[in-house]
């Protein structure tokens, strides 16, 4: 029988979906706690929503869209910018590891999807990204910092992505730029060809609501906001929004949490022998030789993380999110165990 959704790991710790392990701003609960029957039975507004969004992000309400999740923005920009109008024989660049929505977003409108490999200990194949791009290329998938690695791409090399990509459409995909990095947002005004994600998931911690915004120029967003349905976003999480953004406390405590939390990963993970690259964002990608039993010990122990070994880039690596401490604690207790067992101890 197929169930919808995702996987659920079941009881104990979820380290595997780079959630925020600390739930969300109180403020957000207490405007959800304030939602009234009009605002239920009624279809959704979004200009208050919009606006507050735009001004948190420094530009124009029309170079915003709310979407149902970055999920949805995603798959809304392969739709509207290579199915409607049906653009035949178009390519989408992606650069690996990737985030599955990319290529599932290629695959469900038709496309080509153009992968090009990482440099030596993933570094960003910048040039090789260049040379990829032809005039059938019409989306560049772009992470910062890159899920699964944590690796940044340098402001100077998405520009020149950018600028090599006039005819096609350069999604920046910053879901995680909240915990490390430079966002390109003070660039955007240059470049009406690119397209900044974000999303509401990961340092805010409303993944359960799925609020993701596009943002860009009417060049690049007017098809995107074209092609997606008018009432994508749900009352509920709206009023979440404008709570979320109004408690500037929230993020960076967290954030902060976070950075520690890594460096304690990184710690244990020295101390253990096992190898790691350091990241950006609110996870580690972890190298532990053969990933399913050693996920299915650290499953057996109440800690659920992500087994990254499908995709032959990231063989053999698991990857852990880094939120508050007492989380992170308890993960590299389990991680410890792991390894005594697996060294016979
Ligand atoms: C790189 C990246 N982009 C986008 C998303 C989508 O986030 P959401 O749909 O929850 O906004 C995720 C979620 O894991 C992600 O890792």
């Amino acid at each position: 029988m197929v169930i919808q959704g995702y996987p659920d790991p079941g009881d104990g710790l979820r380290l595997h979906l780079n959630e925020n392990t600390g739930g969300c701003s109180p403020r957000v609960l207490e405007a959800i706690r304030r939602v009234s029957p009009s605002d239920v039975s009624t279809y959704p507004s979004y200009p208050d929503a919009v606006r507050a969004t735009a001004r948190h992000f420094g530009v124009d309400p029309d170079w915003v869209l709310l979407t149902n999740g970055l999920d949805e923005g995603l798959l809304m920009t392969a739709v509207g910018h290579i199915a409607r109008p049906r653009v035949h024989d178009a390519e989408t660049i992606i650069p690996l590891p990737a985030f599955d929505p990319y290529p599932n977003a290629t695959a469900a409108v038709g496309a080509t999807a153009v992968r090009v490999p990482p440099g030596p200990e993933f570094a960003f194949p910048t040039q090789a990204v260049i040379d990829a791009i032809t005039p059938r290329t019409r989306i560049v998938f772009l992470n910062t910092p890159n899920n699964p690695t944590g690796q940044l791409i340098p402001v100077p090399d998405l520009v020149r992505i950018s600028q090599a990509a006039p005819g096609a459409v350069v999604l920046i995909d910053e879901a995680y730029i909240e915990f490390g990095g430079t966002t390109f947002l003070p660039e955007l005004p240059r470049f009406p060809n690119v397209l900044v994600g974000r999303t509401f998931s990961k340092a805010y911690g409303l993944a359960g609501l799925r609020v993701g915004v596009v943002i860009g120029q009417p060049q690049a967003l007017d098809p995107v906001r074209a092609v997606t349905l008018p009432f994508n976003i749900n009352g509920v999480a709206l009023a979440a929004i404008e709570a979320a953004l109004s408690d500037t406390e929230f993020l960076p405590r967290y954030a902060a949490q976070v950075r520690a939390s890594r460096d304690k990963l990184y710690d244990a993970c020295r101390r253990l022998g096992l190898p790691f690259w350091p990241s950006a964002a609110n996870y580690v990608l972890v190298r532990v030789g053969e990933a399913k039993p050693f996920v299915d010990a650290l499953a057996a122990r109440k800690i659920h993380v992500r087994d990254r070994s499908k995709d032959p880039v990231t063989a053999g690596c698991i990857r852990i999110t880094a939120g508050i401490m007492e989380h992170t604690d308890a993960a590299i207790e389990a991680l410890e165990d792991v390894m005594a067992t697996r060294q016979g101890r």
